[in-house]
């Protein structure tokens, strides 16, 4: 179920003795990576409460369609527009008549009314109601009217609660979850854990001043947004920039070389892939003062002493993910970056050219050719964004074949 990666998967819960199931479901979706919201019916919540859902999902429930205090935090539009797909389960025999008419008299039947996303339903009820014409024509009016992006799980045959057999019941939560993953791709880095370094470091001289380099992060944090679209499970550790926070990426913010070491071995053993982008401070300075330094004569001295290699130290780890790094370079750029490929035992590295205005530091563009043991692959001037798309592929494959022919 790795398709289920960071998909964000709207849960809506109609009123039926199925309701209960719906707690397991949620359970399955979280562990299978998606995030879940929930949304319930009236009915729904006389069979399972809110805070049993909202406990389980790690987010609020919501219910009302006029409350105010719901609609400044996310309104039923925004719902609509957050989900990848919209599941309901269990979808009762009402909650079918009322959406194959077009009625928006809810929460949930308002957002099935807004929403682009893919709507699947698993339906749930008594034998004889699922069997009744009207439900059977109330199904096959939604899917002549929605087509493809309409999806029906079920139901299951057997015993019902009420003692009937037959079809109708809600099918196993597990069952649901796997049809869920079934209606996205696989990504290239499914169910990867993959952590990226972006940004500047600081390397602090005083409480006030600092030392620090021109990275602005935006390469970087291309790079954790193309793997979290290619399913992994994104960790960013960033220097300090101006960059919004990136969606359903764990974001880790750190100042100096030290920080960012310590945040990286943290991952350690839970990595598979590690991408260096960060531009981190080769040095900093061997005393900090506790104090503003005061301006007294013509020049002052900072002795510097060397910061640690974070990449280097990743790529040498007894639990080494599969490992790439950058080369900044203003000269001899593919020569540097070679030897840094087997100084710093790396399995790639991406060799950029900062002497330039137009790509590297603060631009948003980017030229580089990626280099690793056996070959190579350039990357003509583009937006870092297509950049970071076809680097993850690039990256992705390579670490395919790394697992299937690991290095003796
Ligand atoms: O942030 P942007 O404005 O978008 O700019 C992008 C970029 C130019 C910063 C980026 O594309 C880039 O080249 N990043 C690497 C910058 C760098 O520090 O290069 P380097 O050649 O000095 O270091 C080589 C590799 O070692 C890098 O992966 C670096 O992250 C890593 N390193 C360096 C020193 C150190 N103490 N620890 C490290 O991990």
């Amino acid at each position: 179920m790795q398709q289920l990666t960071n998909k964000r998967i709207l849960l809506g819960i109609t009123g039926g003795i199925a309701a209960y199931k719906s707690a397991e479901l949620v359970r399955h979706l979280k562990k299978a990576g998606a995030d879940v919201r929930v949304v319930m019916t009236k009915g729904a919540m006389e069979f399972i409460t809110p805070l049993t859902l909202q406990a389980l999902s790690g987010n609020p429930v919501h219910h009302a369609l006029l409350d105010p205090e719901a609609e400044a935090g996310m309104g039923h539009i925004e719902l609509a527009k957050w989900a990848d797909l919209l599941l309901v389960a269990p979808a009762s025999a009402n909650f079918l008549a009322r959406l194959s008419q077009g009625l928006g008299d809810d929460l949930l039947t308002t957002i099935c009314l807004a929403t682009e996303a893919p709507l699947a339903i698993a339906p749930a009820m008594n034998q004889a109601m699922w069997k009744d014409g009207t439900t059977q024509q109330n199904l096959q009016r939604l899917i002549d009217i929605k087509g493809k992006n309409f999806h029906v799980f079920g139901p299951d045959a057997g015993e019902q609660a009420c003692g009937d057999v037959g079809p109708g019941r809600m099918l196993d939560p597990e069952v649901i979850a796997a049809s869920c993953a079934d209606l996205f791709e696989t990504g290239l880095l499914a169910g990867i854990n993959l952590v990226v370094t972006a940004g500047p470091t600081r390397e602090a001289i005083d409480p006030v001043r600092y030392i620090s380099n021109h990275s602005s992060g935006k390469m970087g944090y291309a790079i954790a947004e193309a793997a979290r679209d290619a399913g992994a499970r994104v960790t960013l550790i960033s220097g300090p920039v101006n960059l919004p926070a990136p969606e359903r990426i764990t974001l880790k913010q750190i100042n100096s070389a030290r920080d960012m070491l310590d945040e990286a071995l943290a991952q350690m053993g839970e990595c598979q892939v590690f991408i260096a982008a960060a531009a981190v401070a080769d040095y900093r300075p061997l005393t900090v003062a506790n104090q503003k330094i005061k301006k007294s004569g013509d020049q002052i001295d900072i002795t510097m002493i060397k910061n640690p290699d974070v990449v280097a130290t990743v790529a040498h780890h007894e639990q080494r993910p599969f490992t790439v790094g950058f080369a900044a370079e203003t000269q001899a750029v593919e020569d540097y970056a070679r030897g840094k490929l087997t100084n710093k035992n790396l399995d790639m590295i991406v060799a950029n050219d900062v002497s330039r205005e137009d790509i590297g530091f603060n631009s948003d563009n980017n030229a580089a050719t990626a280099i690793w043991q056996e070959g190579q692959q350039s990357f003509d001037s583009m937006s870092k964004h297509t950049m970071a798309r076809q680097l993850i592929e690039l990256i992705a494959m390579r670490y395919q074949e790394s697992q299937q022919h690991p290095a003796g």
